[in-house]
């Protein structure tokens, strides 16, 4: 007999057929009662065992952790909260448990705190928080993937291995083939890349727009979702040495089509998540306002998780410039000024996170999308606007999160972009192909970057990046 997900058994009417379900037993309670949960849903299954009918032997097996396969039939439950259980008829022990040393993990039935979860990152994914997450992540992933391909857009893979640093801020991991205790030298001493598995120098790729423009440039539309790297040292909540990235990429699309794009593509994934992963939100909005108790008033959120997310697609993302956004900065209240740990002074400085968050928690109290910042602060790729001195950019900043997505309209004329690329210290040779494709019937272009981690953070609501990757990469943390 095939066994059954106990999501859909939880959806069925009780019958007087059996049913055969495998999964991992949360508890087991008065010698009687399963909760049995396979991964499916949040949900577990209640599992009435007669244990006068059953060997001693069994029933002692049957332990927090231990995997079993049971039988029996689908009648209706007496217990609240549930509209089925299983009269157990027969049970095989697939995985034992042996409960003193599961007693020493997070599988053991108590609160754990989050960290503690994060250093058995093998196990935590049977806990109820982190399957819910990891179930979301996937609706989500499939969201993205629904959104582009219903408004025709190309899915396409670019490079892992790269030969060119996308954001020209040398942030890279290095790849070599070479013996790192014995490579071969020039005769300056200076490594022989050249004698390299590529016969240069390469590295993980920190993000595949580049590669994305010249496709855009003949598909039209395209998309990537992949791995993406970075060797940036920040020890926070949001950032990742490895995360995953989507970036779409338009042929004809000024910024004004791009920031239309990030705003309806967002509520959609958005959307699919508040439709298809109710039960899990739910658990996670139940969980985060528990901790939220314990937080001093000031600190609490005044909204609950789905009305958060239900707030971004009843609200228009305010779209304002980078000017207008220092001005207010600039004109922020005394007391609100001195709870910045850096204080903004004049135009042309970088905004930090807790700027953004300022921008969009306490002054428009919505998300926000700032645009057209300092040439100097951004990347070589970005079109110059008229003014000589600012380019088209656009970070799409987050209530919790900061910024969620960053992108731009492309600087398609060929001079510019080659004199920006000098003026930088952005190598010609490295990047001739990114150059030339500014010769052959060039045309405005645009797209963007948006953290798929960011994006799980918030729709899930976790306070951490590294608790919605399954095994996250951190500066001096790669166990897994
Ligand atoms: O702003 P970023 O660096 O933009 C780019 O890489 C562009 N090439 C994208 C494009 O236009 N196609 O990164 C884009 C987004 C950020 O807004 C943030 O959400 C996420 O990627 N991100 C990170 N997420 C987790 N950990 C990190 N270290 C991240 N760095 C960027
Ligand atoms: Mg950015």
């Amino acid at each position: 007999m095939q066994h059954i997900e106990i999501a859909t058994l939880l959806k069925s009417e009780p019958s007087l057929h059996e049913v055969s379900v495998k999964g991992w037993v949360r508890s087991f309670r008065s010698n009687r009662f399963i909760a049995l949960n396979d991964g499916s849903t949040i949900k577990n299954i209640q599992c009435v065992v007669d244990f006068e009918k059953f060997e001693e032997e069994i029933l002692k097996k049957i332990t927090v952790g231990a995997a079993i396969h049971v039988r029996g039939l689908l009648v209706e439950s007496q217990g609240q909260g549930q509209a089925v259980e299983i009269q157990v008829s027969k049970v095989e022990i697939l995985g034992e448990a042996n409960p003193e040393e599961v007693k020493l993990t997070i599988l053991s039935p108590k609160r754990h705190s989050i960290e503690t979860l994060r250093e058995q990152a093998h196990l935590r994914v049977r806990t109820n928080t982190f399957s819910a997450v990891m179930r979301t992540r996937s609706k989500l992933a499939f969201a993205v993937h629904d959104y582009f391909q219903k408004n025709g857009f190309n899915y396409m893979n670019t490079p892992v291995i790269t030969g060119s640093d996308a954001e020209g801020a040398g942030e890279m991991f290095r790849l070599s083939s070479l013996d790192p205790k014995n490579p071969p030298l020039n005769e300056d001493g200076s490594i022989n890349y050249k004698e390299d598995f590529f016969g240069k120098e390469t590295n993980l790729t920190v993000s595949g727009q580049l590669e994305a423009e010249t496709y855009a440039m003949g598909l039209g539309k395209v998309y990537t979702f992949g791995p993406t790297f970075r060797a940036e040292n920040s020890n926070t909540s949001r950032h990742l040495a490895e995360f995953w990235m989507i970036e779409p990429e338009v042929a004809f699309n000024d910024l004004d089509a791009n920031m239309d794009l990030a705003e309806d593509f967002i509520k959609y994934i958005i959307t699919y998540a508040l439709e298809n992963c109710a039960d899990d939100l739910e658990f996670l909005e139940e969980r985060l306002f528990q901790d939220e108790k314990n937080k001093p008033q000031a600190e609490r959120s005044e909204m609950k998780l789905r009305e958060k997310l239900q707030f971004i697609l009843d609200n228009n993302f305010k779209r304002v410039t980078y000017t207008e956004a220092i001005e207010i900065l600039k004109r922020s209240k005394p007391n609100q000024k001195k709870k910045f740990k850096y204080i903004i002074e004049e135009w042309g400085a970088d905004l930090q996170s807790e700027h953004e968050r300022f921008l969009v928690e306490k002054h428009f109290k919505c998300p926000v999308i700032l645009f057209d910042y300092p040439a100097n602060i951004k990347a070589f790729y970005m079109r110059l606007n008229e003014d000589g001195k600012t380019v088209r950019a656009m970070d799409v900043l987050f209530p919790g999160i900061g910024e969620i997505v960053g992108g731009s309209q492309r600087e398609e004329r060929y001079d510019v972009l080659k004199s920006k690329m000098e003026s930088m210290g952005i190598d010609e040779k490295e990047l001739w192909w990114y150059l030339e494709l500014r010769k052959f019937g060039t045309a405005v272009h645009s797209g963007f970057g948006l953290g798929f981690e960011r994006m799980v953070q918030f729709v899930t609501g976790m306070g951490n990046i590294r608790d919605v990757i399954p095994y996250p990469r951190t500066p001096g943390n790669a166990e897994f």
